[in-house]
Parts: structure tokens; sequence; C-alpha cells
């Protein structure tokens, strides 16, 4: 029988498929379900900073009646310290029912206080974190330096402050990726998760107003985290795992061949059931004993740029003729 564990941030993990951050690790039923559904791991649900600034916006309204900023800013300190105390509690439930790792997840967009809150996570006991770091340069002044020290300082905050296992999500959305990625792991980042899929905005033709883009990935989508983390591997100095169009088990041994740690699913649980878990597990394993393996690191990263004797491979952006064949 194949070995599928996998370490992945210093965590021990019984097999590499682990449930992304989403609606379906938001309670302690749905992490249940993952755990019973194989996973070896699951990410919560993030909470979104301004889930925080709205708790404490009552407090904040009464202190300013006082016009004393620095009142304003203790008791947004306060709320941050206190916390939602439902995620908390959410991770204490969760470590309750399940045996498997439970990763808790920070949507950060500013540095400021997630540090303390951070603290709070870790004292609930959960076994890593999640920083989910997507900024929206959505005005043309500023910098892309400015903006990736933005997610560097977020990475030292936390680090500073916590002593679990810290992994960063991030978007593809980077001119110099390898750069940022290195970065973030000199700043403390155990792993980085390749990549967030954002809320895609969408336009109705007919009302002539916004509406949501489609919620899920395709398989097609896992192409771009397979380039990177096969560009990534054994050069960056953190671990990896794929998320964004991780649809089934031959996915799953796409990404480990570029190089991951572990691969995260979310899109194919909702469109094909819990249950795709097992059928994404028994693939793997089908494929290592086609293929002869016996476990996970005799084949991880065999595909990735760095023991490929083609490298300039993974760089090709243009289709070429002269060169491939293809337009
Ligand atoms: C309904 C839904 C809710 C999500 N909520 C979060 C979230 O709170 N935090 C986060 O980091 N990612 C969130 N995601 C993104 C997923 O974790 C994942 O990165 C993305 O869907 C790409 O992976 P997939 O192709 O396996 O779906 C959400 C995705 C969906 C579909």
């Amino acid at each position: 029988m194949p070995d599928l564990s996998v370490k992945y941030m210093g965590l021990d993990l019984k097999n590499p498929v682990i449930v992304s951050s989403s609606s379906l690790t938001q309670t302690t039923d749905g992490v249940k379900r993952c755990a019973d559904g194989g996973a070896s791991a699951v990410v919560l649900k993030s909470l979104f900073e301004e889930q925080i600034s709205s708790e404490t916006y009552k407090l904040e309204g009464a202190a300013q009646l006082y016009s004393h900023p620095e009142a304003v800013d203790y008791v947004r300190r306060m709320g941050m310290l206190l916390g939602p105390k439902e995620y908390l509690k959410l991770i204490e439930n969760a470590k309750k029912y399940v045996d498997i790792p439970v990763i808790a997840s920070l949507n950060c967009v500013s540095p400021k206080w997630w540090s303390d809150y951070a603290k709070e996570i870790e004292a609930a006991g959960a076994d890593a974190l999640e920083l989910n770091i997507a900024v929206m340069p959505g005005t043309i002044s500023g910098t892309s330096e400015k903006v990736e020290k933005l997610y560097i300082n977020i990475v030292n905050g936390i680090r500073g402050a916590i002593g679990l296992p810290v992994a960063v999500k991030i978007g593809p959305y980077f001119t110099f990726l390898t750069g940022i990625a290195e970065g973030l792991s000199k700043a403390g980042a155990d792993a980085l998760v390749l990549f967030n899929r954002f809320y895609q905005l969408d336009i109705d033709v007919n009302s002539l107003s916004l509406k949501a883009g489609y919620r899920f990935s395709t398989p097609a989508e896992i192409n771009v985290p397979l380039r990177w983390a096969a560009i990534l591997y054994s050069r960056v100095g953190c671990d990896m795992s794929a998320s964004t169009g991780v649809h089934d088990g031959d996915g799953a041994v796409k990404m480990l061949l570029a190089g991951v740690n572990a691969v995260q699913v979310c899109s194919t649980l909702f469109l094909n059931g819990i249950e795709q878990i097992s059928r994404i597990l028994e693939r793997i394993e089908e494929w290592m004993k086609e293929q002869k393996f016996d476990g996970i690191d005799d084949f991880r990263g065999k595909l990735s740029q760095a023991e490929n004797d083609r490298p300039e491979y993974y760089e090709r952006l243009q289709y070429i003729k002269a060169l491939t064949g293809i337009e």
C-alpha cells in the first residue's frame, strides 16, 4: 500500500488533501464532515478584518463622542484583543471533534492589530494560521514596492507574535512573483498557498448592473498554480500548497509532481460533494501503484523546473509556431 503521508509547514498530514477556506469549513459540523470524508487538514473560513471592525464599531462611536482619538484607538485595540468570540469558539470546538490539524485563517489587508488577535487564535488551539492577504491596488498612485512591503509587514508582525506555523495565501497577480515569494519566506512564512481565487466581478448586460461572477474554478485553472509551483520548488525557502483548479486525483498528482507539499480543494467539493475527497485519494493511490512509487516524496517535484533538463519550457509565455508547431 503506498504511503500518502506528507509534511506541510511542520504539520504531519496523513495525506496531501486539505479542504481550503470556504463556507464548507465555517461550522464545527462542516469541519467534521471534511474530516470524516478523509481530508488530512482543514483551513477554516477566513475571519475578515471588516468583521472585527464592525464588532468594535459601536464602542468606537461612543468613544468618539468624547473626541479623544486615543480613546477610539484604545477601544479598537480592545476589540481586536477580545476578537470575535465565535471564531475562537469554532477553533476550540473543531479541535474537540476532529483529530486532524485545524488551520485558522485571517483575511488581512493591513498589518494593524492582527498580531494580538493571532495570539488569541494560538491560545484557542489552532494548529497553524493561514493569512489570506488580498490587497486591491485600485488607485493609480503608489508603487508596486509599497504594496509588496505591506504583505511583508503583515507577515513580519504576525511571525513575531506567535509560534504557530504560518502559511500565506496570495493571488497570482504579481509582476515579480518569485521575488515576493522569497520575500514572504524570508519574513517567516512557513508555507505559501498558490493561489487565492478572488471574488469575480461580472456585468449583467440586460440590467446594466454589476453581478457576481461564477464562484467556482474549473479544472483548466490549475495551469497557473502548476507553473508557479514548478518554478518555485526547491528555490523558495518554505513549503507550498496548491489552491485553484485541483478538482480530481490527476490534478492533485500534477501539483505534487510540480512540487507542492499538499493540495487544497474547494470548488470540486461544492460541485461533486465531500465524497470527492476519497475519490481524489483513491486516484492518487492507484496512480502511485501504477508508477511504483511508495511515498509522496519519491515523486514530489519530479517535474519541477529545477529537476528538468528543459527549464526554458516553464518560462515560455508565447505561442510561436516555428518552435512548437502551435500558433
Ligand atoms: C464560496 C467560497 C468561499 C470562499 N471563502 C474563502 C475565504 O474565506 N478565505 C479564503 O482564503 N479563501 C476563500 N475561498 C477561496 C478558496 O479557499 C480557494 O482558494 C478557491 O476557491 C480556489 O480553489 P478551488 O479551485 O479548489 O476552488 C472561497 C471560495 C469559495 C468558492
